[in-house]
């Protein structure tokens, strides 16, 4: 069978990633498809002077449009990143027919839809495997493995530098600042943290993910976000003291009246098979209705981790180009449109952990907002010698609804023995 031809624009950590498996493992990718996979066009800016594999008669170009309008090239990996010049990409090469591989979470989750319906109308293909949790094969799993389920929740840790950064200051007592500068001289961090550590990379791949297992379409600006930077050693000192830990957990849960998606750090039992997910690693866990638990663990970025999903979508395309069906990225003919559930409706326990200036009575006052919200106190935690002048202290609480705690949290904010605003995480007991 004829070869299937594909142009790579991108060349940086994951363009990088996928050439050197393309040209790596070739004759292993031919076998398994029956013809081979072969490169005829690659685009960067630094193409020129970049270390490159041998690529003999290949178009070597700083201008994608020729990649797009090359006549042999059947499928366009888009390795760019964002939302400007990788959407022109795109855009353009499923207007001339040609199918889309990409590793773009930010545009897939903000415009996904779109670019399906324009894949559909012109009848190519669009594939986003590397797009959450890098090397894990998660959208593999939710729209063929398990798609024969009904998804109840989904969980995830799917943002490796904030990962990295909390079992850090978890395994050596470190201050957040100080671990997330030693992550960017180590280059797990990016200069500018904000879309790690804030939560907004994690809530896009939460979004994505959302729609495979829901169906439903989900502007990830609706996602309820918290990012790590509150969370310090002595949350974890308590947290272990309940048994538990943190994590940055991503979360979808389907309820009656529609999905409760939120993006923020949370306690889960040491015991939880999440809890043992340390370092820059993701992992992803599903509970479906029927066949209940089944869990996710990998490399959630790399060259090579999520160069290997780029080169398995791309094997899945020349498939589908060569076989003729093509397959939803979404799993799902159309998504749904539909606002997630208000986030003050999650019902749960909470660690509340409080800093304070030590006065007769305290207790006795938040106990009584508390009560006042219909909270029952589950466990007051206090670490021996601790100043008197910041005094830090953990309540946890019986389930309750998130809205009656945002507002007694509120209100314990404003008490003038009170440091700071108490930190409220949800203590996750499904897992
Ligand atoms: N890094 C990961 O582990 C990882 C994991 C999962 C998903 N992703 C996603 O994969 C995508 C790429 O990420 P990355 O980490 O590989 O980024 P990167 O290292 O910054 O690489 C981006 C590449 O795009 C090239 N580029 C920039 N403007 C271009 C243009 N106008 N035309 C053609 N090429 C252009 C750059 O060229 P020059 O080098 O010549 O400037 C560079 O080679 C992003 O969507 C990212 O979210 C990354």
């Amino acid at each position: 069978m004829k070869p299937v031809k594909i142009g790579v624009i991108g060349l940086g950590n994951v363009g990088s990633g996928a050439l050197a498996i393309l040209t790596g493992n070739a004759q292993s990718l031919a076998e398994k498809l029956g013809f081979p996979l072969e490169i005829a066009a690659v685009c960067s800016p630094s193409v020129n002077t970049r270390e490159l594999p041998a690529l003999p008669g290949v178009l070597k170009t700083t201008n994608w449009r020729e990649v797009v309008a090359h006549p042999e090239v059947e499928i366009v990996a888009e390795l760019v990143g964002g939302t400007g010049t990788a959407r022109e990409i795109i855009e353009a090469a499923l207007t001339a027919g040609k199918s889309v591989v990409t590793a773009n979470k930010e545009l897939l989750a903000a415009a996904g839809p779109e670019l399906w319906a324009l894949a559909v109308a012109h009848g190519a293909s669009l594939a986003m495997e590397a797009s959450v949790a890098g090397g894990i094969p998660v959208h593999t799993v939710l729209r063929d493995g398990i798609s024969g389920d009904r998804i109840e929740t989904l969980f995830g840790i799917l943002n490796g530098t904030c990962n990295y950064i909390l079992t850090e200051i978890e395994q050596k007592g470190s201050a957040f600042a100080d671990v997330l500068a030693e992550a960017q001289r180590l280059g797990y961090a990016e200069a500018d943290p904000t879309a790690d550590v804030d939560g907004f990379d994690a809530r896009s791949k939460l979004a994505i993910l959302a729609g495979l297992a829901f169906g439903q379409r989900v502007d990830p600006a609706t996602i309820y976000t918290e990012g790590i930077r509150r969370v310090s050693p002595l949350d974890f000192a308590y947290a272990h003291t309940l048994k538990h830990t943190i994590r940055l957990i991503c979360a979808a849960r389907r309820t009656p009246t529609g999905l409760l998606l939120s993006v923020r750090p949370s306690l889960l039992p040491q015991s939880a098979i999440m809890a043992g997910v340390t370092g820059a690693y993701n992992a992803v866990w599903v509970k479906g209705e029927f066949g209940q638990d089944t869990f996710y663990y990998g490399r959630g970025a790399g060259a090579h981790p999520t160069g290997v999903a780029v080169v398995s979508d791309l094997v899945r395309v020349a498939r589908e180009l060569r076989g003729g069906a093509r397959t939803s990225p979404f799993a799902h003919v159309q998504l749904a449109s539909g606002e997630p559930r208000p986030m003050e409706q999650l019902r749960s326990s909470y660690y509340l952990r409080f800093r304070v200036r030590d006065a007769h009575g305290i207790i006795a006052k938040l106990a009584g907002i508390l009560a006042a919200k219909g909270i029952s106190i589950d466990a007051v935690l206090q670490l021996p010698n601790e100043p008197k002048e910041d005094l830090p202290f953990v309540i946890t609480v019986e389930p309750a609804e998130e809205g009656a705690i945002r507002a007694a949290v509120a209100e314990m904010a404003a008490l003038d023995f009170v440091i700071e605003p108490p930190l409220a995480m949800p203590i996750e007991k499904g897992l």
